[in-house]
């Protein structure tokens, strides 16, 4: 029963949180998520830094999540308005594919018929997002690419049998997703649904280490230096109303230690560098140990080491 379970993250998806949430949560100001308080998150991706704190502060009162990319955005509201409906289409889906199980060919000739049909953004609203989800599920290492013209063109992966119908969990997070509101579009337009007692959290694509570590390509439109600098007066002008944020990104210093990017940039505020391991990288030897930025703009009330 969908009651029972903990709504977790539907996709794979690259930067996905889930091993940050402890640093996250050392960072929290206790102040806000002990009364009753709102939460934006602004580039919501996979959502597991959602799905974490609608699963585990009751004074959450409402949440507000956003992306640029209009199909994710898609999948979320259907999956908040119509689980069900969305189920079905995807047990079809997962029953097709399989049924190919031991003839790669028919299971890669229907992998990129189902991709082709998902480019022509032609479906209704539920096939769509299930199509969103099945490539999600399918595709190599979970990655989400699309070229300038919004296509998306990741290869199929080498899952035997990826689970593509998770029905419990649609179930959970639909249920989950009734005190959050869905928009679509740029980060800045988050601004206008916060209230007091405001708490946001933000998870830009990462700056690219290398010109070749580039997890930059979720949308379209990149999202490079200039935009890093745009979140950031984005970031001041929050302070400035009294909003709480936290920001992670990538740490420029384990590439170069004279990078200092984001240390100058974010020079008033706290940052602190925080172990994670990337989980999407399609070579093994770089999934080691890394170290990324969590900044914010407050003082947690848990003491933490400022290592710069
Ligand atoms: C690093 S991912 C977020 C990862 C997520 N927190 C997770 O746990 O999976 C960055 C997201 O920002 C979105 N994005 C890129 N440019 C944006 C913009 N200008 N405004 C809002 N979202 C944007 C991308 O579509 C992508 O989903």
């Amino acid at each position: 029963m969908a009651e029972n379970r903990i709504a977790k993250p539907f996709l794979k998806w690259a930067g996905g949180k889930t091993q940050l949430i402890c640093d996250i949560e050392r960072t929290l100001p206790t102040n806000i998520t002990q009364t009753n308080f709102t939460y934006i998150e602004p580039f919501v991706g996979s959502g597991a830094v959602l799905f974490w704190i609608l699963n585990n502060f009751p004074k959450l009162e409402k949440a507000v999540i956003n992306d640029i990319n209009g199909d994710l955005i898609n999948t979320y509201k259907t999956i908040s308005s119509r689980p069900n409906d969305l189920i079905s289409v995807l047990q079809i889906l997962q029953d097709e594919y399989y049924r190919f199980e031991g003839n790669e060919d028919n299971k890669k000739c229907y992998y990129y018929q189902k991709r082709e049909l998902y480019n022509t953004r032609k479906e209704e609203q539920i096939v769509h997002a299930a199509l969103f989800i099945f490539l999600n599920r399918t595709c190599f290492n979970g990655l989400y690419r699309v070229n300038r013209k919004n296509e998306f063109n990741v290869p199929m992966g080498g899952y035997k049998k990826p689970t593509i119908c998770d029905k419990q969990n649609i179930l959970a997070v639909s249920k989950a997703l009734q005190k959050v509101e869905i928009l679509c579009g740029d980060f800045e337009q988050t601004l206008d649904f916060a209230e007091q007692n405001t708490l946001f959290y933000f998870d830009p694509p990462y700056k690219p280490l290398s010109d070749t570590s580039s997890f930059n390509s979720y949308a379209k439109d990149e999202f490079n230096d200039s935009e890093q600098i745009r979140l950031k007066h984005f970031c001041s002008k929050l302070d400035s109303l009294k909003h709480t944020w936290i920001l992670s990104n990538s740490d420029m210093k384990g590439k170069d230690k004279n990078d200092n990017f984001f240390d100058d940039l974010y020079s008033d505020f706290n940052i602190q560098r925080v172990d994670a391991r990337r989980i999407i990288n399609a070579n093994p030897e770089k999934r080691g140990k890394l170290t990324e930025l969590l900044i914010t703009n407050q003082v947690s009330s848990k003491k933490y080491v400022r290592t710069i």
